[in-house]
Order: structure tokens, then C-alpha cells, then sequence
């Protein structure tokens, strides 16, 4: 089922095109990453699909409705500068959320939202005492009140340390298990890698990139590297290596009992285990290495 459906979506800010005609679904439980460089337009669209600003063209639809005023109580947003009120405890803080909402949890819900966000033991806390990464959990927490379908984070986890995000990330991966779908953003690829079903990359307000991980990877790897694992092989094997599997791969590199193969498609991948096969060579392990978020990004 689509969560979220985004059609040629636009905003201009003075005569400024700024998203230039988005267009993309998410899914029902899905993690969907939302990348690109700083300035690229990820909180503007962000800010769209939550009504926080309007479209200047397109539409979007969220849970099938376009007005999202209608469905405000099904959607958890962390915006990238959550308005904190400093005099407010954590507690008071996510109540009054609550209230704007129009929704009433109990305190001992709140609580437990506090608890799974990492800030036990500041619920009565003010804000005001809170350190950069106490007040980014309680921007999460801000998105979970009221039990959400859908939740938006804009970069949930940056500027938090390793211990934090990972527990962060753990929150996101428990909630898209119970069918919640999540929207973030994030400039940790690593993590995009990790936590996302499928990822969109930004740049300069339009879509390059769309798809799973899956996808981009075939998409964008026509090289690939496969890594052999041998078995012990005499020196004059290892000087023949190069020309044995001259035919089917572009580079080899022999290092420390592994093999390294740069190949053009990775149907050869049989060719070169039957060639070293045939020299009787022991083969232990291959790996197909696949490209890494960040080339993908980087192409
Ligand atoms: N209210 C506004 N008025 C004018 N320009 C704006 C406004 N909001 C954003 N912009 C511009 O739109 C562009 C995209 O900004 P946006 O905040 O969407 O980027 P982003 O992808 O979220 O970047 P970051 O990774 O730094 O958070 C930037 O050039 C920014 O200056
Ligand atoms: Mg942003």
C-alpha cells in the first residue's frame, strides 16, 4: 500500500525553483532514505509532506489524502529545527505537542516514549538543561506521541554519538517492524545502507537516484570486484595468474591468499573459478563486493 505518494512536487521560494518536480512513492513499513547535500531541498520537501509549508506545483498524498490536515494525527514529524521551549520540562514539553495534536496520551505513555528515546531519568528535566543530543532524542520523541502511522525525521540521528544513533537507528528499524512507515533524512550513508528499504538521492531539487539498495547497486556498478579466498598456491601459479585470467577480467591483484578481480559483468564470475579450477587451484570463498552507498552517492 502506498503511505506516501509525491507528484511533481515543486516549491519556489521567490522566483527561486528550489524542489524541482519531485516524484516518488513510499510504502506501508518501509524506511525510506532521503539523501542529498546540504542546501539540496530534503527539509523543504520534508516540511511539504507534512503541510508545514505548501507545494507551489504538484501534490502530494499522504496516507490518500491530499489535505493533510486530515491525517495530522496519523503523522509524526521531527523537523530539522524542532522549536524547543526552554522553560518546559521534557515532559511538559511533549504535552503540549500532544495538545497540538489534539490528543490526549497519559503521562505514563509520554513517559515510556521518553524511555524508548533514551531520555529516562529526564522527564522533569527543562529543556533549557538539555545537551545538543538530549534535545535531537526529544525531537524524536516530539514525532511518536500519539502513536503514529507515519513518521517523518528529518536528520534523526545527526550530531548524536555512535552509542545514541545506534539506538536511535534500533527505535526506527523496532517501529517500521509494527508497520509504521518512516521518512528520514540523513547525511550517515553508512546508516541510509544499514536502515533503509529504499532511497532516494536528491540533488539540486530533482530525483537522480530512486530505488533499493539492491537496485542502485546493479544500476550503478557495471565494474565489479569479486574477492577469491585461495588455498595455498606455489609461486609460479601466482606469476600466471594474470595471463590464466587475462580473458575475462579487466585487473587482478593477488594479495595474502586472496584474489582480486576487477570484472565488466559478473557472469564471468564462473569463468574465472573454472580457469583457476583448472590449475587445480583451491578456491575457498568468493565474494561479490558490492558498490557502498557513498560511491553510489559519490557517482
Ligand atoms: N524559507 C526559505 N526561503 C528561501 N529559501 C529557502 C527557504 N528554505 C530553504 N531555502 C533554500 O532552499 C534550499 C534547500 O534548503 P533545504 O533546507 O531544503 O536543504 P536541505 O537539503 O535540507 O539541506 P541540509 O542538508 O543542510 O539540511 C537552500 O538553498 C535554502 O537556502
Ligand atoms: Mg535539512
Amino acid at each position: 500500500m502506498k503511505v506516501i505518494e509525491v507528484k511533481n512536487l515543486k516549491k519556489k521560494f521567490g522566483d527561486k525553483l528550489i524542489v524541482k518536480g519531485l516524484t516518488f512513492d513510499v510504502y506501508e513499513g518501509e524506511i525510506f532514505g532521503f539523501i542529498g547535500r546540504n542546501g539540496a531541498g530534503k527539509s523543504t520537501t520534508v516540511n511539504m509532506l507534512t503541510g508545514i509549508s505548501y507545494p507551489s506545483e504538484g501534490n502530494c498524498h499522504i496516507l490518500g489524502q491530499e489535505n493533510i490536515d486530515l491525517v495530522k494525527k496519523d503523522i509524526g514529524v521531527m523537523p530539522d529545527a524542532a522549536n524547543y521551549y526552554y522553560e518546559m520540562t521534557a515532559l511538559e514539553h511533549l504535552k503540549f505537542f500532544a495538545g497540538v495534536k489534539k490528543i490526549k496520551p497519559t503521562t505514563i505513555e509520554l513517559m515510556n516514549i521518553l524511555k524508548a528515546v533514551g531520555l529516562e531519568g529526564n522527564e522533569r528535566k527543562k529543556v533549557k538543561a538539555f545537551s545538543f543530543g538530549m534535545k535531537k532524542k526529544l525531537g524524536v520523541a516530539q514525532a511518536l506521541i500519539g502513536n503514529p502511522k507515519v513518521l517523518f525525521l528529518d536528520e534523526p540521528t545527526s550530531g548524536l554519538d555512535i552509542q545514541s544513533s545506534l539506538e536511535i537507528q534500533q527505535l526506527i528499524l523496532d517501529m517500521a517492524k509494527e508497520k509504521r512507515t518512516i521518512f528520514m533524512t540523513s547525511h550517515n550513508l553508512a546508516e541510509v545502507e544499514k536502515i533503509c528499504s529504499r532511497i532516494a538521492i536528491i540533488e539540486d531539487g530533482v530525483i537522480n537516484k530512486y530505488g533499493s539498495m539492491e537496485d542502485l547497486q546493479k544500476k550503478y556498478t557495471n565494474e565489479q570486484l569479486v574477492s577469491i579466498e585461495l588455498g595455498q598456491i606455489p609461486q609460479n601459479i601466482v606469476e600466471k595468474m594474470t595471463e590464466i585470467l587475462s580473458p575475462f577480467v579487466i585487473e587482478t591483484h593477488y594479495k595474502e591468499g586472496y584474489l582480486y578481480c576487477r570484472i565488466e559483468d559478473r557472469n564471468l564470475t564462473p569463468k574465472i573459478i573454472f580457469a583457476l579450477s583448472k590449475e587445480e587451484i583451491e578456491i575457498f570463498e568468493v565474494k561479490q563486493e558490492k558498490a557502498t552507498l557513498e560511491e553510489i552517492f559519490l557517482k
